[in-house]
Parts: structure tokens; sequence; C-alpha cells
């Protein structure tokens, strides 16, 4: 599926102004979902995504978006960091009435007992978006949110606006992604790494399927354990990237198995040179995001048994894990800032002023 791409490639084509200036070089087709970090799919009302209608560009220059849990923090400054114009992107409450879209993450409007959700009646023109990152089963009271969002922000693929865990952009696109500037370029390497299986793990809980998993692999092969439940690791964000370049697999087990939720646990060993071993949706949905040897799947295997074996034969042989890294020269590994979030946001709702979109079905679709 690269409707994604495409309609990326076609959005920035009609609102250049406001791009990140993609140009429309566009390459041989390529055999797997490219995700510039973030791109735009899927708009509520479908009709409106045909090229033919245009979005409204400069009728309404101005859009104001109100991030419900910003808080204190400083809010982006659009067009400095991501050349989009015309965008304000506020956390002041007081500036309710005026926002053109409110943003609420979920997290934030189910536990804030104070203010969970701004007031209705809201402005007819105004979009709610809902933002939300955590799996559906770790979504606490989404039935309580029915029919007041607009639009979606989530890692699912068929959200409004897309916002995966971490993507690739091809280094023969670096050209078409200004993104790419901010992109770790991927290094091939298949030296010999000290360590062999290594996972993190702070949130155990004998029911998961990943701590059963585990149970069973380590009657077959030696895993170093990390994280709360583990070895503990120095604080800061570098430290489980650094761990895990000393070794050649990791295990990126997910701590539910949901469609497109596939977290940092994965990008983090791509980022450490690791060969990630991974527990979470099918292979078929993986391969949305990484080319198919990139990763292991626990379920290319008719056992646990024959995966242990499977990583013990890679360890000794140079060829296999030539197999499993070769790629990575190719690609750059991208992660998207809170701020561009907010950003593509903002543009999202200026494109969408004058249209009406109703987020339906969200606990069936999210969990879907
Ligand atoms: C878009 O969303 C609708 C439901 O909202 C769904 O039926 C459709 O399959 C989605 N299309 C894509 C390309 O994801
Ligand atoms: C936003 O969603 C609400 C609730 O579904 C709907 O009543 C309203 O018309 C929508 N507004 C816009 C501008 O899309
Ligand atoms: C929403 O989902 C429920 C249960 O799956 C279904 O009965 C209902 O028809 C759906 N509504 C819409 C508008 O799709």
């Amino acid at each position: 599926s690269s409707l994604c791409f495409w309609i990326l490639v076609w959005i920035s084509a009609r609102v250049s102004k406001y791009s990140f200036g993609l140009s429309l070089q566009i390459p041989s087709p390529l055999n797997f979902l490219l995700l510039p970090g973030i791109c735009l799919l899927n708009l509520s009302d479908a009709s409106n995504a045909e090229p033919s209608v245009p979005v409204s560009k400069d009728n309404n220059p101005k859009t104001l978006l109100l991030v419900w849990g910003l808080k204190g923090r400083k809010p982006p400054d659009c067009w400095e960091y991501f050349r989009i114009s015309g965008c304000t992107i506020t956390g002041d409450r007081r500036r309710y009435n005026e926002a053109d879209g409110v943003l609420m993450r979920h997290w934030d409007v189910v536990r804030d007992k104070e203010a969970p959700l701004p007031l209705e009646p809201r402005l007819p023109a105004q979009k709610w978006i809902w933002l939300n990152f955590e799996s559906p089963t770790f979504s606490l009271r989404l039935w309580e949110y029915e029919g007041i969002y607009n639009l979606t922000l989530t890692f699912r693929e068929d959200s409004d606006i897309l916002a995966p865990y971490g993507s690739l952009i091809p280094n023969v696109l670096s050209d078409t992604f200004p993104q790419a500037r901010f992109a770790h370029r991927l290094k091939s390497s298949s030296d010999p790494r000290p360590g062999f299986v290594a996972w993190v793990v702070s949130h155990w809980t004998d029911d998961l399927e990943r701590v059963h998993f585990y149970n069973h692999l380590k009657e077959y092969i030696k895993i170093d354990i990390f994280g709360g439940a583990g070895t503990i690791l120095p604080e800061g964000k570098g430290s489980v990237v650094k761990m895990i370049r000393q070794y050649r697999f990791y295990l990126a087990f997910e701590n539910s198995q949901h469609t497109d939720y596939i977290t940092e646990k994965l990008w983090n060993a791509v980022r450490g040179g690791a060969i990630p071993v991974v527990l979470g949706p099918s292979r078929k949905n993986y391969e949305r995001f990484l080319p198919p040897e990139a990763f292991i799947h626990v379920d290319d295997f008719n056992t646990v048994q024959e995966l242990a074996q499977y990583l013990l034969k890679v360890k000794d042989s140079p060829s296999l894990i030539t197999m499993h890294l070769s790629w990575r020269k190719d690609y750059s590994l991208y992660f998207a800032t809170w701020d561009e979030h907010y950003c593509t946001v903002c543009k999202v709702v200026r494109m969408r002023k004058g249209k009406i979109d109703v987020v339906k079905n969200l606990t069936a679709w999210f969990y879907s």
C-alpha cells in the first residue's frame, strides 16, 4: 500500500505553498509503504480527497490550533521550523473560543479531572482532533468519547493524520523529504557484537503474551534483561540504544497486539543496529513499515524452539547477518517531534476549513 505516499505527494502539490517543499519527482515504485514521518491519509469525507476539489488555501490564511494539554510548554513556530505559514499554536485555554482546531491527547483528557474536555458548545467550524499513541488495550474509556471528534491522529495508517512512532526514508529520496535532514542515517555494519539477545522490559505482568513468550524462549537461549525487570539502565534517552549496540538481536515485543501498533521498541532496535525479533501485529503489517528481511517475526516459526535455533544459526553466520542488515545502507530513520505533529495538525485544520469531518465509531475503529 503506497496510498499514504501518493496522498502525501498529492497534498503537497495542492498546498505546495505550505508544504515542506516536496517536489513532484516521483520515484520508481517501492515495495513497501514509505512513511515520510507524518503523512496524511483517508480524510473522513472521501469525496473531498479528490484532487478536483480545491482545498482552501488563501481565503483563510490564519489558523489557530489550541493544544489542550500543552500546559506551560513553548509552542513551536511552524514557519520557522517546518515552513508551514499562517499557523499559530497555543496552549492558552482562554483562546478556546477563537481556535479553529483543538487538539486533545486521549491520555490527558481521560486523566485530567479538572478540565477533561473543553466546554460545549464549540464554534460551529471548530475541529476537535483526537491524538492517541497508546494501544487500544491501554486506552481507557474510549466509549466515552464517541461522536465528538472530527479528526484522528494516531499510529494507525488509516488515521486522518498518520503519526507513526518512527519511519524510514530511503536515502535516494532524501531530497524529496526535507525531514530527511533530521533523520539518522543507518549503517549496515555487521561487525561482531559481544552480546547475543537483549530485552528491555519495565511493565511485567505474567498474563501478557510477551512475558509468556519470553519464559518459553529462555528455555533455549540466554536473554539479557534490562529495565525495571532486569539490569537498570542509566537515566536518559540514548541509554537503551547504546545498550542495544552491544547486541546482535533485540526483542521488540509490544505490550499488546493491534493493527499498526509498532512502537519505539522496534525503532530502538533498528537504531542500535540489532536485528529486531518482533512480537506484535502480523508480519504483513510490519512489512508496511520496513523491508521484510529487516526483522524476524515470532510467527515465522512453528515453535519457539525453532526461533531459538534460528537465532543461534544467524549469530554464527556472517552471510545471514548481512542478509538481515544490508538493507540499512539505503535508509535513514526518522522520528517526528511533538512540534511537528502540532504544525501538521494545524495545516490539516486549515485545509479542512469549511468541510465537515466526523469520527464515527471511535472505539470499534481503533480496535479493528
Ligand atoms: C478509510 O476509512 C474508511 C472508514 O472510515 C475505511 O472503510 C476505508 O477502508 C479507509 N481507507 C483506507 C485506504 O484506509
Ligand atoms: C465536528 O464533529 C461534531 C461531532 O461529530 C459535529 O457535530 C460537527 O459538525 C463537526 N464539525 C466540523 C467542523 O467538522
Ligand atoms: C458503529 O459500530 C456499531 C457496533 O460495531 C454498529 O452497530 C454501528 O452500526 C456502527 N455505526 C456506524 C455509524 O458505523
